[in-house]
């Protein structure tokens, strides 16, 4: 009985042998076989292999770009990376068996039998490793590389994506794409970051892929082996990052595609919006009723109903008669406005942008030489094509309009590209800038260049900081614009899932960031607006707006305590702009997110990324935010790792636990981390008015050494890039029981002449200012009444011992410490 099974067994396997090597000779998936040739200069090394070529670069001691292709690797080109490698020390050998690249941080394997590529340690821990037997492969046209799944492997970023905060288990795809009312499960959405951060065994790295086609990254979905990425055109290109730290990561990401520049202060503000304000009337009452009201604001948005019939760079003068009148009674009440554009220019012979854009031949065209038309608002459109340098000047000029009416925002919207229909034929040709590339090549970085365009020329006309916002875009949108969530729905959910994406925006290099505030389609019950616009005040572009036809959205429609409620949070917005201003700060010198996903600071705690706490985030440095459904009447926080102060009551929690809080629509549930150093200002209605004299400074005790730099210059121009900005470090060290104030550096002279220092959980009985013995006062403070003076529900003080306040005068040491 037993012979014949053993037959059986040899039979199959020789079966198998027999199809396997038919299988690889045959198989319709190609990879690029054994290295052939290699070729070593200092810090790069070319690589020619059976079926492909291939190069590696060093760009920095922990940056190395991998470049693989089927045929001749082409000139190098991008429109996300904005640096070129750096010296670093580099030694490279090899042997029969591999090539190794080592840097003073990381290791780069080549294997050469088959080709592969590996990254280490120094020590030889693995951090990222090709998947033995897969590799590099092609189908077609689309190449993939496939890479080893670690254990317990956490990846997270990737921009706008949907889902949980850790993306393993789940696969995604990129591409631009038009998605009103999008399900919270939803992908692709509007824009593309072919980023992420991957991490176990407590060590992190960042992959980029710098390729503009169709992108497809797998972390574990349908499969139990590997993570893959690869594209559907174009050549393998990716940069593998190495860092010690997440933050560290962001860091290097951002220096490859480039950083936001100071924003304007004014778009720091709360923006009000919704589809659509007209006619001009309807904007003034807006306008009054938020003074009227108390209601802090620097910004109305006007949607597409401003314009001539959705014409491009029109006014309806029947609904704006005036507009430069209007945009300057509106500065005169310390607002600012913004219009959308959208790239569809009508055709429509006499429209003169589209007679302009037809005589400069800026349209992108079919092969034919035809323009290509498609339908959005207008009707039928033509395109401007933002990949060419003409397209982009002629854009330039165009913006000249905003300047001229005293627009000061510009809300490029639909540049996905979005027409009706949402297929955009294959065959539309783009310039590329000389290289020309095909409609799937050039969709993702349509949108990208339209901000640069916008950008571009608002600096132009402008001569100051400009405001752009986009809802498309590709990796370093961050260097022209501000991006939101587009068409999000009033739902619990559609809140929740904002704040993932605006997370991981942020740990993909995109620092400015908003959601449509009470969401876009639908009303939103009283419950959940008001929990979405406290939320609102701890997000960094701070916009309600809701679509055409739905309830009124303003913060007094849903009643007195609900205008009560938002006015707390934006007045509390309002005085913690000295802190969001310096972290914006900290954003445009090395690219940190000003929403912070825990696994920013808390990336070795797995705690962090259970679907229960995934929604957490730091605001800055300071401020730990736990987002809930307003539906709910109990939540479950995470405290990770220190200690936390109830915002509003100064009570203490311990890091490392989980709680169970009550929770009221009154207050958004927010802790203040131990050590956290916060400067705020009295109440300004707009950031037009000047706040007090006086800038207060909280800082919270804590066993974390910790420093904050405080940043202020005008809030308007670049003279800031020259020198002119006031800044100072101000730094806290629990062990030496000391907190410094730096010199001041740089030549603004600062909006305050007092500083107001609050300690908060001292006992304030050895307080010493540079060594001598301090006369303090000692008041019971917290942070609620720096809330306002609603009171929520009767909260009150109730923390440790707190609210020493020392008061100093213009007289101010340059440097000065405070022991205690
Ligand atoms: C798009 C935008 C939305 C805007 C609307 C009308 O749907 O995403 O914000 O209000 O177009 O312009």
């Amino acid at each position: 009985m037993t012979i014949p099974l053993i037959k059986k067994s040899i039979s199959s396997s020789v079966l198998l042998f027999v199809s396997l090597s038919v299988f690889c000779q045959n198989t319709p998936v190609k990879n690029p076989g054994n290295v052939t040739a290699v070729h070593i200069e200092q810090q790069k090394v070319s690589i020619t292999t059976q079926n492909a070529q291939a190069e590696i670069i060093v760009y920095s001691p922990s940056i190395v770009r991998v470049r693989v292709d089927k045929k001749a690797l082409l000139p190098d080109f991008s429109y996300a990376v904005i640096n070129k490698p750096v010296v670093a020390k580099t030694s490279i050998t090899q042997d029969a068996q591999s090539i190794t690249i080592t840097t003073d941080s990381v290791k780069t394997v080549v294997g050469k039998n088959p080709f592969g590529v590996s990254f280490y340690t120094k020590d030889g821990e693995a951090i990222n490793e090709e998947e033995k037997g897969l590799q590099v492969s092609w189908v077609n046209e689309e190449v993939t590389t496939y890479r080893k799944m670690q254990n317990f492997e956490h990846f997270v970023g990737l921009g706008e994506k949907t889902g949980n905060l850790d993306r393993n288990g789940s696969g995604y795809t990129n591409w631009n794409s038009d998605v009103f009312g999008y399900r919270t499960d939803q992908d692709p959405l509007y824009s593309t970051i072919p980023f992420y951060i991957g991490l176990h065994d407590g060590l992190n790295y960042g992959i980029f892929m710098d390729n503009t086609w169709q992108s497809d990254f797998n972390f574990g979905a349908s499969n139990n082996r590997f993570s893959s990425f690869g594209a559907r055109g174009g050549e393998l290109n990716y940069y593998f990052i190495y860092g010690k730290r997440v933050k560290n990561i962001i860091e290097s990401y951002t220096w490859l595609t480039g950083r936001m520049q100071m924003p304007p202060l004014w778009s720091l503000g709360y923006q009000q919006n919704r589809y659509s304000y007209y006619p001009e009337t309807e904007v003034y009452r807006i306008a009054q009723t938020l003074r009227e009201k108390k209601i802090p604001a620097d910004g109305i948005t006007l949607d597409i109903h401003y314009m001539d019939r959705y014409l491009l760079f029109t006014w309806d003068k029947a609904r704006f008669p005036d507009p430069k009148r209007m945009t300057s009674k509106l500065k005169d009440m310390g607002f600012r406005t913004t219009v959308i554009v959208d790239p569809g220019i009508k055709v429509e012979p006499g429209a003169a942008a589209w007679e302009r854009g037809l005589k400069d031949s800026i349209f992108i065209k079919y092969p034919d030489g035809t323009n290509y038309t498609g339908q959005v608002w207008p009707g039928w459109c033509n395109f401007p094509d933002f990949t060419s340098a003409k397209g982009r000047n002629w854009w330039k000029n165009e913006v000249k309009f905003f300047a001229d009416n005293g627009v000061s925002g510009i809300w490029n919207d639909m540049n996905e590209i979005a027409t009706w229909g949402q297929k955009m034929p294959s065959n539309v040709i783009f310039d590329y800038d000389g290289k020309k590339a095909a409609h799937p090549e050039a969709h993702n970085v349509y949108g990208l260049e339209m901000i640069r365009s916008s950008y571009e020329g608002a600096l132009q006309q402008y001569k100051e900081r400009p405001f752009i916002l986009t809802r498309s875009g590709y990796a370093g949108l961050q260097r022209y614009s501000a991006i939101w969530t587009g068409d999000n729905r009033s739902e619990e959910d559609h809140m929740l899932l904002g704040v993932r994406l605006i997370n991981s925006l942020g740990l993909s290099g995109v620092p400015f960031t908003g959601m449509d505030i009470g969401g876009f389609s639908g009303n939103p019950s009283v419950a959940l607006y008001t929990r979405w616009i406290q939320l609102g005040a701890f997000i960094p572009y701070f916009r309600n707006h809701t679509q055409v036809n739905t309830k009124s959205s303003e913060p007094w429609s849903f009643g007195e305590e609900v205008l009560e409620i938002s006015r707390n949070y934006i007045n509390l917005r309002y005085k913690l702009l000295p802190y969001l201003y310096s972290t914006f700060n900290e954003a445009s010198e090395n690219g940190m997110p000003v929403n912070r996903s825990l696994v920013f600071d808390f990336s070795d705690d797995p705690k962090i990324f259970d679907w229960q706490f995934q929604n957490q985030f730091l605001f800055g440095q300071a401020f730990l935010i736990a987002p809930f459904e307003s539906s709910k009447d109990f939540g479950k926080i995470y405290f990770p790792a220190g200690n936390w102060y109830n915002l509003y009551t100064g009570n203490l929690e311990k890091g490392k636990q989980e709680k169970i809080i009550e929770l009221s629509n009154q207050t958004l549930p927010v802790y203040v981390r131990e050590s956290s150093i916060i400067p705020m200002q009295s109440l300004i209605q707009t950031t037009d008015e000047k706040p007090s004299d006086t800038l207060t400074i909280h800082i919270y005790n804590g066993e974390r050494n910790n420093s904050f730099k405080y940043y202020e210059d005008d809030g308007k121009s670049f003279q800031y890039r020259n020198g002119d900005f006031y800044s100072r470090l101000i730094s806290y060290s629990p062990s030496q029981k000391m907190i410094t104030f730096d010199k001041v550096q740089g030549s603004y002279k600062s909006n305050f002449t007092k500083i107001h220092i609050i300690l908060h959980g001292f006992s304030g009985a050895n307080l010493k200012v540079n060594g001598k013995a301090a006369s303090l006062k000692e008041e019971s403070y917290s942070m609620l009444k720096a809330i306002s003076s609603f009171d929520p529900q009767g909260a009150q003080y109730t923390g440790p011992v707190e609210g020493v306040i020392a008061f100093y005068t213009e007289n101010l040491p340059d440097k000065f410490s405070i022991n205690y």
